[in-house]
């Protein structure tokens, strides 16, 4: 039978089928292994040309965009909103647009707004990847979270993830319920009400009220950082009383009926929503989850990009 198609862009996993999320799992598999390698080159991309245009601030998404495209052979440029004349008050498509008349092929986006990446798909020929755009989606991340809970657990089909901290603001949420839902997983969140969206439970999860309901509950927790940028109300008293109530500690985790795999999509609020020992602890993934992010990312952009997804037989050796 034929691989699914992605489609020109990937701007979140809301869009996409099971089938269409486990192409992109399986063909990370082999591109982590081109990490390992004393020299991270294959020539799957040679040729292509992409723009890494962020809007916001990013170490793991943009690095690790970077190194895949790198990886990929592919000749990358990035653009930052400072810096840029989006700074002179040009707009997102004409920006789009500019860079594409010097013959691109596809666009990494990071955004403040909901829907900027399907905004510019519609408007551009190019690819066009959804690196986070404002509370809406962040598909990779979405995507090598589960490619992380698969290499621990062997199947997402069954599995109890408990999202835990601010849904409300978060797009990492959005598109880990997409991609988990989608893929047989039991989903639950979890954190005070103000920072739930009141539509939650039509995506399909379970609300659990109290962080030791979800440690009880859970094979996997994954913490979300407070996103104060983005609170302009007072969601909370105090980050201090958001730790008491909420914060995944030790003490806490000592009382679950079996170890629980720890992620956190980073960064980290030390002290706030996860604690330092928990997080640099024996159950902790979260260094993981940026490793596989390049092997996710080389394989939306590979996939993207027209790729097959057996790899392998079209790339070859080392460039
Ligand atoms: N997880 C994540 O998106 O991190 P950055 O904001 O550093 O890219």
């Amino acid at each position: 039978m034929a691989a699914p198609a992605l489609g020109k862009d990937l701007v979140g996993l809301e869009p996409l089928s099971a089938e269409q999320i486990r192409l992109i799992l399986d063909t990370a598999e082999p591109f982590k292994e081109v990490s390992e390698r004393p020299i991270k080159k294959v020539p799957a991309l040679r040729g292509k040309t992409i723009v890494n245009l962020f809007f916001e601030a990013s170490t793991r998404t943009r690095i690790s965009f970077e190194f895949a495209e790198k990886r990929l052979s592919a000749d990358t440029v990035n653009v930052a909103s400072t810096g840029s004349s989006v700074s002179k008050g040009e707009t997102l498509v004409d920006t789009a647009r500019n860079l594409e008349a010097m013959r691109i092929d596809m666009v990494v986006i990071r955004h403040g707004s909901s829907g900027a990446a399907q905004f510019l798909g519609h408007r551009i020929r190019s690819n066009v990847i959804n690196a986070g755009d404002g509370k809406h989606e962040h598909p990779t991340q979405g995507l090598l979270d589960i490619l992380t809970l698969r290499d621990r657990f062997g199947k997402i089909e069954g599995l109890k993830v408990a999202i835990c901290g601010d849904i409300l603001h978060s797009r990492v949420a959005r598109s880990n319920i997409w991609g988990l839902t989608k893929l047989g997983a039991e989903v639950a969140v979890c954190g005070p009400a103000t920072l739930l969206p009141r539509n939650v439970h039509e995506l399909g999860v379970t609300v659990l009220p109290r962080i030791e309901d979800a440690i009880q509950w859970a094979d996997a927790l994954n913490v979300l950082r407070l996103q104060l940028e983005r609170m302009h109300a007072g969601f909370l008293p105090s980050l201090r009383e958001y730790n008491r109530v909420f914060g995944v500690t030790t003490e806490r985790l000592a009382k679950a009926p079996k170890d629980l795999l720890i992620l956190h999509p980073g960064p980290m609020n030390r002290g706030v929503e996860i604690d330092s020992d928990v997080a640099d602890g024996p159950h902790s993934v979260i260094l993981p989850q940026v490793t596989n992010g390049v092997a996710v990312r080389m394989a939306v952009l590979y996939l993207l990009a027209g790729g097959s997804p057996d790899w392998t037989q079209q790339t070859g050796g080392v460039d």
